[in-house]
């Protein structure tokens, strides 16, 4: 039997067939637009990921016998606010998981409301990024928008609903919305009272490895598919790219070098950052992670590299660099504001530390260096907490570069093993879709089956003590500068 894994990212849906050996069978990935409508907002239009997941499915299944599939499931991009109407028509473009736009209604929940509130209620505190202070949003600028809205859902939730027609969510994803009782995982009643949201608006939640319900049959035709194949209701990108590098049980830790960039920390019991800096959420394998995310990763070597360099050539631009560990230029990341550890969406991104002499490679190579540095920052937070993380599993487009595993190797100073596939949330998806199906017994006996580690890099003791000085400084940049952001507008 196949299993398909819909990994509905921010640039494009990646699709993932799957054997029930966990055999990759094929990989397709369609594009669709992201809008930036003022600076710091971030949206993309929900009609468009289902179009290019359709257009994508027929693709994925061309030269297979698509009634051999038997489940479906996602990994999608977290926190973004998706309202519909009572005709189920999208009132407003989603208001995206980087979108930094709700200042004043996240400041209203932190301050007004309370961290401490918020905590108690959720376990975790309001970031801009987080779907309560957008629902808020649309409350206060758009009033009329508000009125209508007949049901919340986050991005992977809305694509689960066209295939279906369910209404649902699953507890990992349901974690980011700030409305969600963690914990115990259910809604929290208190939250949803704060945010006016009302009784009906919200799905019913599922653990990420349940079904959901069937492909409704006009899709299933269109498609070529069997009647009744099974849609689970997967997870959050993060939690379902965990599933597919294997980071489940007990401290386990996944870099994912996507569009944002996360390091996951996974935990059979539940467990509160105090200082809220990293996020609890509940982890698709039925237990629980805490989490640290930057908004921009593999993001800004994307823009660095097409919008800035104007190349495609990623891997010729890395073949000039000679000196890790020796670069005096600094790059701060924050390209769309930063979220874990700041939780400051007026940062923004710096170039600091040039001379005369600078090279193009030495920009380039404090771009990827940057990112590396404020991945250590949560991974920082983490050790704080007392956790000892001694290697990690790596995935997400970054990861294809051996450069960057090498540089995060040594700037974490950790072992960074390398799954098969560093397709994480499209294979975890998949993953997710044969345990709803019984191919497995539980997520924990798939992931221990089906992901095969094929390289580690370790890091290199002289390398790790220049970065370890690097780090240093680069800590101390952003709190010189910090103050100077919410002035640059
Ligand atoms: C996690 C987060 C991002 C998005 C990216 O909290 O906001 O990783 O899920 O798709």
């Amino acid at each position: 039997m196949y299993y398909i894994g819909i990994d509905l990212g921010t640039s494009a849906v990646k699709l993932l067939l799957m054997e029930g050996s966990g055999r990759i069978a094929n990989v397709v990935s369609r594009e669709y637009p992201l809008y930036f409508p003022h600076p710091g907002w971030s949206e993309q239009k929900p009609e468009d990921w289902f179009a290019q997941t359709m257009e994508g499915l027929k693709e994925l299944l061309t030269g297979f016998d698509a009634k051999q599939v038997a489940g479906i499931s996602f990994g999608g991009q977290m926190h973004g606010l998706v309202i519909l109407d009572d005709q189920d028509r999208v009132i407003r473009p989603a208001i995206l998981w980087n979108d930094g736009r709700t200042t004043e209604e996240n400041d209203y929940l932190n301050q007004v409301i309370g961290k401490e509130k918020l905590s108690e209620y959720t376990a975790n505190i309001s970031f801009t990024g987080f779907t309560a202070s957008k629902i808020l949003w649309v409350k206060n600028k758009e009033p009329e928008n508000f009125a209508r809205i007949a049901k919340i859902m986050l991005p992977k939730d809305y694509l689960a609903y066209r295939l279906t027609g369910v209404h649902c969510t699953d507890v990992s994803d349901a974690s980011g919305m700030l409305l969600f009782d963690v914990k115990n995982r259910c809604w929290s009643q208190e939250m949803c009272r704060i945010c006016g949201v009302k009784e009906g608006w919200l799905a019913r939640v599922y653990e990420s490895y349940e079904t959901v319900g069937t492909v409704l049959p006009q899709i299933a035709q269109q498609l070529g598919l069997s009647d009744g194949v099974k849609v689970a209701a997967g997870a959050g990108d993060n939690a379902a790219a965990a599933v597919g590098t294997g980071t489940v049980g007990e401290g386990q830790c996944n870099i994912s070098l996507g569009t944002s960039g996360t390091i996951f920390i996974s935990s059979e019991k539940f467990g509160v950052d105090q200082n809220n800096a990293l996020h609890a959420f509940a982890h698709a394998d039925g237990h629980y992670h805490l989490m640290g995310c930057m908004l921009s990763a593999a993001s800004c070597n994307k823009w660095w590299m097409d919008d800035i360099l104007g190349t495609s050539d990623y891997g010729k631009e890395q073949a000039q660099i000679e000196k890790l560990g020796e670069n005096h230029v600094y790059f701060l990341p924050y390209l769309m504001g930063e979220r874990s550890p700041h939780n400051d969406p007026d940062a923004r991104g710096t170039f600091i530390g040039m001379t005369m002499d600078t090279t193009r490679a030495d920009m380039t190579q404090a771009v990827l260096e940057g990112v590396a540095f404020a991945l250590r920052d949560s991974f920082e937070v983490a050790r704080s907490l007392g956790i000892s993380i001694e290697r990690t599993k790596i995935c997400g487009g970054g990861a294809k570069s051996p450069l960057w595993k090498k540089i995060i190797a040594n700037v974490m100073n950790i072992k960074v093993d390398v799954p098969e596939s560093e397709e994480g949330p499209g294979y975890g998806g998949a993953i997710l879709a044969a345990v709803a199906c019984g191919e497995y017994a539980s997520v924990a006996e798939a992931a221990e089956k089906l992901v095969k580690v094929v390289d580690t890099v370790e890091p290199d003791p002289e390398l790790a003590a220049k970065y370890e000085a690097r780090y240093a400084q680069f800590k101390q940049i952003y709190p010189a500068v910090k103050a100077l952001f919410p002035k640059l507008k």
